[in-house]
């Protein structure tokens, strides 16, 4: 067991009388607020060099925090420190918008597993640009890791004025983004999955075209021949890689004592989603022959994790659930993995 799991997981499993996202606001704060030389303490114990180049950006260490952990960027020197090679900040949307009513995290301890349905809870895409702006680096320079934004469609957006939305946020976030990822698979947004339809991506794809690297988040539950289609526009419309996958809609792999929490909605995201996201990795590597580089994400919760999505063709992997109960030790164990 590490100093993680023995001692700081139980007291911030306990924040809140355990409500999962207070711990999760508590946690972002006490990041935030890391003073520079333990941050410099904690990049000596966790940091790992193990650079990789991948749609032309290079990358100290190709383990990455996944999107949703910062939604806001509010603590981004920390995620370096913690050893991960890459961050994601976001899902914005163009809209600052308060997501779904609380509660919406649940732990399912004994799964090692999270339900959320936060739904895209942001202060917006002008506020996250403003934020970089004042962190003053522009794409990864200041950061130290490459920096990808993660974009949304709000709310109040009808799904036909979707493209308008993610152009909105991608104006105002691009000149800081290493890369850009579309989100179009979280289900917590009523309809936003449609937009992984081929006439749909096509035209956001068509329209976000430009210098900086845009890369696709899919869903899970998406059949083969509907990835085989959503790839080949993928191939033809520009497309920097895909990260595969957000959050499931099913509910296997749960332990007896977490059925109670199985129903409530969400996503689903941790131990029972390992295979099914090595699975879409894989799928995704063959169906396109390497050409489409991939980040690997979902049920990374050991170093052997990691190394099948390697071994099935991810080229970068994130963590979100994993790092909730192993710590930044999982990060470094990951990125040694390769
Ligand atoms: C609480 C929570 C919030 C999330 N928010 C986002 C988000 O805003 N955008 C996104 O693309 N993915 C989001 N995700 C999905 C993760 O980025 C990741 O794809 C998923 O959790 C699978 O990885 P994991 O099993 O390592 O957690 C979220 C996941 C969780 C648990």
């Amino acid at each position: 067991m590490t100093l993680f799991e023995s001692a700081v997981r139980p007291v911030l499993f306990r924040v809140g009388g355990g409500d999962a996202e207070r711990a999760h606001e508590f946690t972002l704060k006490r990041l935030a607020a890391l003073p520079a030389p333990v941050r410099a303490a904690l990049k000596a114990r966790y940091a790992t060099a193990k650079p990789v180049e991948v749609f032309g950006v290079r990358f100290p260490n190709p383990v990455g925090l996944a999107a949703g952990m910062d939604k806001n960027g509010v603590a981004l020197p920390a995620w370096p420190a913690l050893g991960f090679g890459f961050v994601e900040v976001g899902t914005v949307t163009a809209h600052a918008q308060p997501g779904n009513d609380k509660p919406r995290l649940f732990r399912l301890r004994d799964s090692e597993a999270i339900i959320n349905r936060m739904g895209f809870n942001n202060a917006g895409a002008a506020a996250l640009a403003e934020r970089l702006q004042r962190l003053g680096p522009l794409r990864s320079s200041k950061l130290g890791v490459p920096l990808g934004v993660s974009l949304g469609k709000s709310k109040v957006t009808p799904l036909g004025e979707a493209v308008e939305d993610y152009l909105t946020s991608y104006r105002l976030l691009h000149p800081y983004a290493d890369y850009i990822a579309v989100n179009v698979s979280s289900p917590n947004t009523p309809g936003l999955r449609t937009l992984q339809d081929k006439d749909a991506i096509a035209d956001l794809l068509g329209a976000l075209r430009g210098e900086t690297p845009v890369l696709v988040k899919i869903a899970p539950d998406l059949t083969e021949p509907a990835i085989a289609e959503l790839l080949e526009v993928c191939l033809s419309h520009g497309a920097a890689g895909v990260i595969a996958t957000n959050t499931t809609l099913a509910r296997e792999g749960l332990a007896p004592a977490d059925q109670p929490r199985a129903v409530e909605a969400g996503g689903l995201s941790g131990a029972p989603l390992t295979e099914k996201a090595r699975k879409v990795v894989h799928f995704v590597h063959t169906e396109t022959a390497g050409r489409l580089p991939i980040i690997g994400v979902g049920g990374v919760m050991c170093a052997d994790d990691a190394a099948r999505l390697f071994d099935a063709g991810a080229a970068l992997v994130q963590l979100y659930s994993g790092f909730i109960y192993r710590g930044p030790a999982l990060v470094r164990a990951a990125a040694r993995s390769i």
